[in-house]
């Protein structure tokens, strides 16, 4: 089972890859993530991509593709692809390197969530430097440590609700396409990501169980 999950930012990919990993002993590659610790590594590809990155823009397809299957050959598990492919470029490209590998995307799914709730749930999410769950916070009396390990919370730098805005924009103009090119393929299917995040995840399941 290789699946690639797609939504919009704020859409709860990373909230669902937490649970199907668990659930399906999948492997989860998440390329905001990877972004996320280059950047804080301090090195100096980290520092450029920081740049692109803490902004809301894309990085460059060749730069994303190459480091994806360096991970992708480093595991024989199944694969959640959560924030990849974002561009068309990035779909081919995923497609063949799979085929490269004797290995195929079996699901696509898009969690669809409102543009109306994108703001709210970015705003208020907040990530634990130490665990690394995925909150989302009451604004008017935000905790100060990590409710499940007592480590410190943090706010992503593109998750101000100017960035939110733009990244929504980047997505309506670069990775809506990639929608398209899955329909295409027969294998797209959309979950309803306005419901309870236990509620998704079983719409999810029940997707990947049939
Ligand atoms: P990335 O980290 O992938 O960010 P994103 O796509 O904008 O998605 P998010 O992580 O913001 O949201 P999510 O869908 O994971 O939602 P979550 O579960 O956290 O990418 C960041 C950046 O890296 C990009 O902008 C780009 O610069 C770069 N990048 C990454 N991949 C790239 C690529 N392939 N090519 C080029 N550049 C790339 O949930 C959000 C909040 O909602 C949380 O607070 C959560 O608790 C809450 N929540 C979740 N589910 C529910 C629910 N069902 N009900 C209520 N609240 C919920
Ligand atoms: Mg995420």
């Amino acid at each position: 089972m290789n699946i690639v999950l797609m939504g919009c930012p704020g859409a709860g990919k990373g909230t669902q890859s937490v649970k199907l990993v668990k659930a399906f002993e999948l492997a989860h590659i998440s390329t905001g993530d990877v972004l996320r610790a280059e950047i804080a590594s301090g090195s100096e590809l980290g520092n450029k991509l920081g740049l692109i990155v803490n902004q809301g823009n894309l990085v460059p397809d060749e730069m994303m593709v190459e480091m994806l299957e360096k991970i992708v050959k480093d595991t024989d598990k199944g694969i959640i692809f959560d924030g990849f492919p974002r561009t068309v470029p990035q779909a081919k490209a995923l497609d063949a390197m799979m085929q490269r590998l004797g290995r195929s995307i079996t699901h696509v799914i898009m969690i669809d969530l409102p543009q109306e709730e994108v703001i709210n749930r970015i705003c208020s999410r907040r990530q634990c430097k130490k665990c690394g769950a995925i909150l989302s916070v009451d604004l008017k009396n935000p905790p100060e440590k990590c409710p499940s390990c007592g480590g410190e919370l943090y706010t992503r730098p593109d998750d101000t609700c100017k960035r939110a805005a733009h990244r929504l924009e980047v997505y309506r103009q670069s990775t809506l396409p990639v929608k398209e090119y899955y329909q295409a393929g027969g294998k797209y299917v959309e979950v309803n990501g306005n419901q309870t995040p236990e509620k998704v995840f079983e719409d999810i399941s029940k997707i990947l169980q049939k």
